[in-house]
């Protein structure tokens, strides 16, 4: 299985492993990280499942559609490599992938 890298909100960081076809904020809460409350569950409506795409796979990831780009600007938080985790679809090739918890809105 790929590899997910998160670091939370302290700046610890952990590898995990996902499975590939789930999305990042479902590895994410799959492995019990609280901090990501990831509140609609996945349907792109609550913004908090925010993460930063760690800069070396951003442009592998790539960046938000129109309605996930919308909600990310209700964040406080946003920046250039934002994304809401449960719009990226985890895979082999996104194995080592690197996403930082944003902080909370
Ligand atoms: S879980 Fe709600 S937008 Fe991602």
């Amino acid at each position: 299985m790929p590899t997910l890298v998160v670091v939370n909100r302290r700046g610890d960081e952990k590898a995990v492993e996902g499975e590939a076809g789930l999305s990042v904020m479902e590895v994410i809460r799959d492995n019990g990280f609280d901090e990501l409350l990831a509140l609609c569950g996945g349907s792109c409506s609550c913004a908090t499942c925010h993460v930063y795409v760690d800069e070396a796979w951003i442009d592998l990831v790539g960046g938000p559609n129109e309605d996930e780009s919308d909600l990310l600007d209700s964040s406080d938080h946003r920046r250039d490599n934002s994304r809401l985790s449960c719009q990226i679809r985890f895979s082999d090739e996104l194995d080592g992938l690197k996403v930082t918890i944003a902080p909370e809105d």
